[in-house]
């Protein structure tokens, strides 16, 4: 697949948000705050986001749950009105994301101490996090408003370029790192990364034949601008704010080394 002018236009104007996305994690590693307690509570996070935390579909139901009654909807329709790709494609995220879940809960659970209480989807149910569903409503408004063109945004954003599980894998460089937990880092992030490129690409493949007008992909580019500094924000919370606010404004601004976008890996002749 070759990509267009537009389409690297818009992944060029994503790559320094990317970036900045990853600049959280990489500053939390070898952050001062960064304690037994703080590495549970983004993990506790991350579980909620895998399990409760939607991308599409209606926040009341999360993501488990959402996902189980689209498949139902379909069911009856296969092969009818949706193509049965189509359903095997949900059917795969509702696995993905699980599987996303018990990754991030098999590393919490291997932090704790005797008589800590294990992940369970029921304890992150009422996080309450702020961030995260200032990030849900926006991809929320995005899909109400601009219908397909909102949907692909929230899928393009999905994940924010991995730069989580990309940044996490790299402490397998030294997995006896903070008394082991680098090493049970890298191993959950490394489960999750080929899955969530994956996911990204969703928004990618088929862009440029959709026909899209120049002001499609100006509104592309800025809604997906717009839900990746969200991301930030978001990312930022996650894990107790190693980045300062004015830190954050200088990404926002652009102040920040591009993420080199791999169009081999995406498939994307450059
Ligand atoms: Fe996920
Ligand atoms: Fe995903």
């Amino acid at each position: 697949m070759t990509v267009s002018d537009d389409l690297r236009r818009v992944i060029e104007a994503n790559a320094r948000l990317w970036a900045g996305e990853a600049e959280v994690f990489r500053t939390y590693w070898t952050w001062s705050g960064r304690t037994r307690e703080t590495d549970r509570q983004w993990l506790a996070y991350q579980c909620y986001k895998e399990v409760w935390s939607v991308v599409s579909g209606d926040p009341a139901d999360g993501l488990f749950m959402g996902t189980l009654r689209q498949l139902e909807r379909m069911f009856p329709k296969i092969d009818a009105d949706i193509d049965r790709h189509e359903v095997l494609d949900v059917a795969e995220g509702l696995w993905a994301e699980f599987a996303h879940y018990c990754a991030f809960a098999d590393a919490y659970d291997a932090m704790g101490r005797p008589g800590e209480p294990k992940m369970n989807p029921r304890m992150v149910k009422g996080t309450g996090w702020k961030a995260d569903e200032e990030l849900g409503a926006l991809r929320h408004s995005h899909r109400k408003q601009y219908g397909a063109l909102g949907e692909r945004a929230c899928k393009f954003t999905e994940g924010g370029y991995c730069t989580l599980f990309s940044e996490g894998m790299k402490l397998a460089a030294n997995p006896a790192g903070h008394d082991g937990r680098d090493g049970i880092i890298a191993e959950a992030c490394a489960k999750v990364y080929d899955d969530e490129f994956g996911h990204m690409l969703k928004g990618i493949v088929g862009l440029d034949r959709e026909g899209l007008t120049r002001e499609d992909w100006a509104l592309f580019e800025r809604i997906t601008q717009e839900q990746l500094r969200s991301r930030i924000l978001m990312r930022n919370d996650q894990f107790g704010k190693p980045l300062s606010e004015r830190r954050i404004r200088e990404i926002f601004a652009g102040e920040v080394t591009p993420i080199a976008f791999d169009y081999a890996q995406a498939r994307l002749a450059a």
